[in-house]
């Protein structure tokens, strides 16, 4: 067996230099690559997270080869046994990259030609590094979309807690960060929940691409000469068919755009809930605290209470965008059909998925512990005008065209704010002074902001008997029991 120390040698090799290294080529070479041309594309560092789908891959290939007859029935034995080894390796952290591992399909060869001697060199036939790798980012992503639909469920579940437990409290709801008109808490969190439901539709349709077309088979580009068959890879590594066309199925990242896009998009519905959480726990809103798990302190001023984690979060949303656009970029302008740049689609694809995975679980905590000031929420309620639409549309019911209900309401907004009263504050003679139109209208309820939110009854309204629809509709579609 020879030893993977090809590397230390002269500039000078003969034509073979790389064999038994993990540089899977150089044959045609009579020079050693240049130390900065071979650190610029090693990309042994970033592939490792891909060993399992890598060594899955094999495997599924290993089979074929035996079945067409390019392996022996001992030689198959042999390099399942030496994948199984490599596996035990990784799995139990003791691999060792060389310096001459190029990446990890020549970081798997080196070694199973260590261990298997030189039949570990004939699992090669029939494939490249470019279907190769195309199958092994798909496998993976589809695993880490798992992950991350239920993280992001667990998310919402947390809202949902906080949400049921706040059917009927009075809140304002606001416009251009402006009161506009009263809701119920529990409608505003459903809001966040129900932007995560899409996230979660996003990837899950994102996973279906992403293992829908098996591209194993396709060789560099061309497909192969050898009779391997396209669908028992597919069959074997639980895709849903085979890639049409060999060209596009070693050029193509689509699945892996969709991916940044939903996790973008996911990220910046991460960010907006962060903001709010930020402006709730503010002096000024006081709307909610933050428990102190998820809390932190300043080094100078003993008093202060930050909610990190939402700002974090809320940061980190610029990096998954990042991500997106930097493969975009990566992608723009190449000919089919693969080229080198594909390399660096995995450093997004791996930085928004570890990111993300931070932050949906430190999100779904700070929820849980936000502790909310139910008599603050109401005071603010009613404040601000925030029930003039429901009289000028009261008015609209006795017939005055919006229009004209619009103005004669504008016009009691001015006179209250004259008076420096609120319209909730008249008694039913100084609202019929104001407004006469209103005729017998039943003025205490039009100035009740409690009967107001409740009134508000439609299907997507924030009305407490409606939230508690919403609230069951969401917990059915994330599989989780409704709280007692
Ligand atoms: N490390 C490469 C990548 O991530 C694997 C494919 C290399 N193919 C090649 N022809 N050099 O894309």
């Amino acid at each position: 067996m020879s030893d993977s120390s090809s590397g230390s040698g002269s500039r000078r090799e003969v034509s073979d230099s790389s064999s038994g290294s993990g540089r899977l080529w150089g044959g045609r070479f009579s020079e050693r690559p240049d130390e900065a041309a071979w650190r610029l594309g090693r990309s042994v560092d970033t592939d490792v997270r891909l060993w399992r789908h890598d060594l899955d891959g094999s495997v599924a290939h290993a089979a074929e080869l035996r079945r067409i007859g390019i392996l022996t029935e001992e030689e198959h034995t042999t390099i399942l046994e030496g994948i199984e080894a490599v596996r035990e390796e990784f799995a139990g952290g003791t691999f060792v990259f060389l310096p001459d591992d190029e990446d990890l399909h020549g970081a798997v060869e080196r070694r199973l030609l260590e261990i298997c001697g030189e039949t570990g060199g004939r699992l090669r036939a029939g494939r490249s590094r470019n279907d190769q790798i195309a199958n092994d980012l798909r496998c993976y992503l589809a695993e880490a979309l798992d992950a991350l639909v239920s993280a992001v469920r667990d998310l919402q579940s947390a809202i949902l807690d906080q949400a049921e437990a706040a059917v009927d409290w009075l809140a304002p709801g606001y416009t251009h960060l402006q009161r506009a008109q009263p809701v119920t808490l529990g409608h505003h969190l459903l809001a966040h929940a129900w932007a995560l439901d899409r996230d979660v539709a996003r990837l899950l349709d994102c996973r279906g691409r992403t293992v829908g077309q098996s591209p194993l088979g396709s060789g560099a580009l061309a497909g192969l000469t050898l009779e391997l068959d396209p669908e028992r890879y597919a069959n074997a590594l639980g895709f849903a068919g085979v890639a049409p066309n060999s060209m596009d199925a070693v050029a193509d990242r689509d699945f892996a755009v969709e991916f940044l896009s939903g996790a973008a998009t996911l990220a910046v519905h991460l960010s907006r809930l962060g903001e709010e959480i930020v402006l709730w726990s503010s002096k000024e809103f006081a709307w909610a605290r933050v428990g102190d798990a998820f809390s932190t302190g300043s080094s100078i001023m003993p008093q202060k209470r930050n909610p990190d984690v939402a700002e974090l979060v809320r940061g980190q949303s610029g990096r998954v965008i990042g991500d997106l656009v930097s493969l975009l970029v990566t992608l723009k302008g190449l000919p089919l059909t693969y080229n080198r740049d594909l390399q660096e689609d995995k450093p997004p694809v791996f930085d928004a998925v570890d990111t993300l995975m931070l932050a949906l679980p430190a999100m779904a905590g700070t929820v849980r512990s936000l502790a909310f000031d139910r008599s603050r929420l109401a005071d603010a309620a009613g404040g601000g005008f925030a029930l003039a639409t429901d009289l000028a549309e009261e008015l609209v019911r006795r017939r005055v065209p919006f229009r004209a209900a619009h103005e004669r309401v504008g016009e009691a907004v001015a006179a209250c704010e004259a008076r420096g009263v609120d319209l909730t504050d008249l008694d039913a003679a100084s609202l019929a002074a104001l407004l006469p139109e209103l005729g017998d209208a039943d003025t205490a309820a039009l100035t009740d902001v409690a009967t107001a939110v409740s009134r508000r009854a439609a299907s997507l309204g924030p009305a407490p008997a409606r939230v508690v629809e919403q609230a069951a509709a969401l917990r059915r579609r994330i599989g989780s029991a409704t709280m007692a």
